[in-house]
Parts: C-alpha cells; sequence; structure tokens
C-alpha cells in the first residue's frame, strides 16, 4: 500500500498521523488533499462505531484504503459525559472556556477520587475488499480544579495526568503525544498495518 486516506479536516490530527505513519513507508492523504468528497453521518453509539462510520465512508466514496478517528473526554462522576458527545457538548459553537468552566462547576466539592476521567481514542481502517480493523488508546487522568496551561486544545486545560504532576493543557506536544490516547490509538493502528502491508495485504 502506497497511500492511504484520512477522513479529517483537521490538520493538527493529519500532522500527528502523517508523523506517526511515516516510518512503514505510508503517505497519509487527507479527503480534501485526495479530492474524495463523502457524506458523514456520525450517528453511531460509541467511539468505535463512529471511527469505522467515518472510514467506511471514505473508502467507499474513493476506492481506497481509510483511516478515521473518534475520540472524546469520559467523566466518571458525570456518567460518562461529555463522551462521544465531546465536540457537541453544550452545543458545536460553545467555547471550550464555557464547557470547562460547567465541567467544573458540576464536579464542585468532589475529592479527588471522585473526579477521575479518561480520553479515549478509537482509530478505524478500511480497506475496499471489506477488511476493517480497529485500535483503541485510552489517557488516564482527573478533572482538576482550575483550567490550566495553553497547550492543546479542547478539554486538555482541566485535564490532569498526574503520572506527569500537571495538566494535559501544561504538556509539551511530544509530550501529550507519547501518552495521550490518540498517540497510543494510532501507534497501535501503525503495528496493525505494518503486518498488513508484509503479508501483502495492504
Ligand atoms: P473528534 O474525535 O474529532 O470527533 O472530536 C473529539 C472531541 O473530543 C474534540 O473536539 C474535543 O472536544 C475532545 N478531545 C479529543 N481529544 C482531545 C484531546 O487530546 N484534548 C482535548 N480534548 C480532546
Amino acid at each position: 500500500m502506497k497511500r492511504i486516506l484520512f477522513a479529517t479536516g483537521n490538520a493538527h490530527k493529519l500532522g500527528e498521523i502523517k508523523a506517526i505513519l511515516s516510518d512503514i513507508g505510508l503517505d497519509v492523504v487527507s479527503m480534501g488533499e485526495a479530492g474524495v468528497d463523502a457524506e458523514i453521518v456520525e450517528d453511531g453509539k460509541s467511539f468505535e462505531e463512529n471511527a469505522l462510520i467515518k472510514a467506511r465512508a471514505v473508502s467507499k466514496a474513493s476506492g481506497e484504503p481509510a483511516l478515521a478517528d473518534d475520540s472524546g473526554l469520559v467523566v466518571d462522576a458525570l456518567c460518562g459525559e461529555p463522551g462521544i458527545y465531546s465536540s457537541r457538548w453544550m452545543g458545536e459553537d460553545t467555547s471550550y472556556h464555557v464547557k470547562n468552566t460547567e465541567i467544573l462547576r458540576r464536579l464542585e466539592g468532589l475529592p479527588d477520587e471522585k473526579r477521575t476521567a479518561r480520553f479515549v481514542c478509537v482509530c478505524a481502517c478500511v480497506f475496499p475488499d471489506g477488511r476493517e480493523y480497529t485500535a483503541e488508546g485510552v489517557f488516564e487522568g482527573m478533572i482538576g480544579y482550575e483550567e490550566k496551561g495553553g497547550n492543546g486544545f479542547g478539554y486538555d486545560p482541566i485535564f490532569y495526568v498526574p503520572e506527569k504532576g500537571r495538566y494535559s493543557a501544561e504538556l509539551a506536544p511530544e509530550e501529550k503525544n507519547a501518552i495521550s490516547h490518540r498517540g497510543k490509538a494510532l501507534r497501535a493502528m501503525r503495528e496493525i498495518l505494518r503486518d498488513a502491508k508484509e503479508v501483502g495485504e495492504a
């Protein structure tokens, strides 16, 4: 396999996955770069279903292998919210400062042990012949007591990473990629694709 399409319009994600897959000789191309237009309705009930929906749509529209990921923040004290609705939670156009402030408010008064949370990412790869692979990555942490740090995006400023003693938004990009849900899922997918490539499947 020489190239694989990635179902995203997000330049940040594209750069990350290009870097992770470059060493196995795979050229990752975005839908835009490939001139592929697929209508994607993300109505799955899990990260895995949504990642597969996106990858299937792009593979079907292009006739080529396609990769997609789906991710979100799971907060135990909020019964798993915002979960698969992370980007839409409180409204697509609501700022993350507002969303983060609301999560901090809802967890007010809760002790450390009740503030557990994790970022989850599922990466899916779909081939035109119907083969499908998925890989999951989990980034464990807790909801902190304030917003902190200027790196990252989304919920990073309230996500405290005990093993680093800092908030996710305080981590340098390489430091976060090494332990993050997306980094783990993409590296697991890299192993799957490397094997597929070696046996001449992909
Ligand atoms: P999607 O995977 O592009 O559908 O969006 C996932 C959503 O989950 C993002 O829009 C963020 O709200 C949240 N999210 C996923 N990964 C991260 C992360 O690494 N940091 C902060 N927020 C994240």
